[in-house]
């Protein structure tokens, strides 16, 4: 194998898409697709614009629902695409063609759900849905010029609840997802993917058994 050396624009090798459900100030609610999200235990870290309307409402409410779509989820997320919930479109956003929507679910056809334990909505039409609070703020580029500094954050939220409908769950137990039938939307490099059928090799890794993760997490 032969490699060269490039200076890509943006590094998305492909992640999950994420809709993240908040609430405005008005109290109605603003979904906003990402995917720049890992996970760890019970924890997921959002890597997000500072100034996105989801953003200033995390930092506000401190509270919001993951909502993962399935890979049949495309025009959703197209739909969401390009918009903000920000009535003042910020100068970046204006050059990559954004425009201003105050209701999302009508603008993706999606049905908000009341959540449980937070007050943004859950999306009905997601097979995952996780209701979250924020627990942590990190800046990134601190080490950037000043223009950029402060520009992306990564939110630490802690998972209060997840929901998964039927048709994921692994048969025979009570808190697994059954990885043969969970079909995550992939991001890579702006475009939208699903995974391939089937997993390309045993995996090592599933060896362990999946409740030992748990001793991570702290329950309330
Ligand atoms: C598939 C997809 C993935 C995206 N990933 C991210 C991301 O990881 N982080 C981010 O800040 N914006 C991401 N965006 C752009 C946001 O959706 C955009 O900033 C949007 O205006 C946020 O909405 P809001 O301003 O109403 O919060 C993504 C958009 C799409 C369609």
């Amino acid at each position: 194998m032969s490699h060269s050396p490039i200076s890509p624009a943006i590094l998305y090798w492909g992640t999950p898409v994420v809709l993240i459900t908040t609430t405005n100030e008005d109290n109605t609610p603003n979904i906003a697709p990402m995917s720049s999200a890992w996970w760890l235990a019970n924890r997921c870290v959002l890597g997000l614009a500072a100034n996105s309307q989801t953003t200033l409402n995390l930092l506000r409410t401190k509270q919001c629902v993951l909502n993962l779509p399935d890979d049949a989820m495309a025009p959703n997320v197209n739909s969401l695409a390009r918009t903000t919930g920000s009535k003042e479109v910020p100068e970046f956003k204006v050059r990559l063609g954004y425009r201003y929507e105050k209701d999302k679910f009508a603008v993706a056809g999606l049905t908000a759900q009341d959540s449980m334990a937070v007050t943004p909505p859950r999306i009905r039409e997601c097979p995952v849905q996780m209701e979250a609070e924020l627990v942590g703020t990190h800046t990134l580029m601190e080490d950037e010029p000043s223009e950029v500094k402060g520009l992306v954050l990564a939110l630490e939220v802690r998972v209060l609840r997840t929901h998964v409908v039927e048709e994921i769950r692994l048969a025979g137990y009570a808190n697994r997802v059954d990885p043969d039938k969970w079909k995550p939307m992939i991001m890579s490099f702006q475009r939208l993917y699903g995974l391939k059928d089937g997993q390309v090799a045993e995996s090592t890794l599933a060896e362990i058994e999946e409740e030992k993760y748990r001793i991570l997490q702290t329950f309330r």
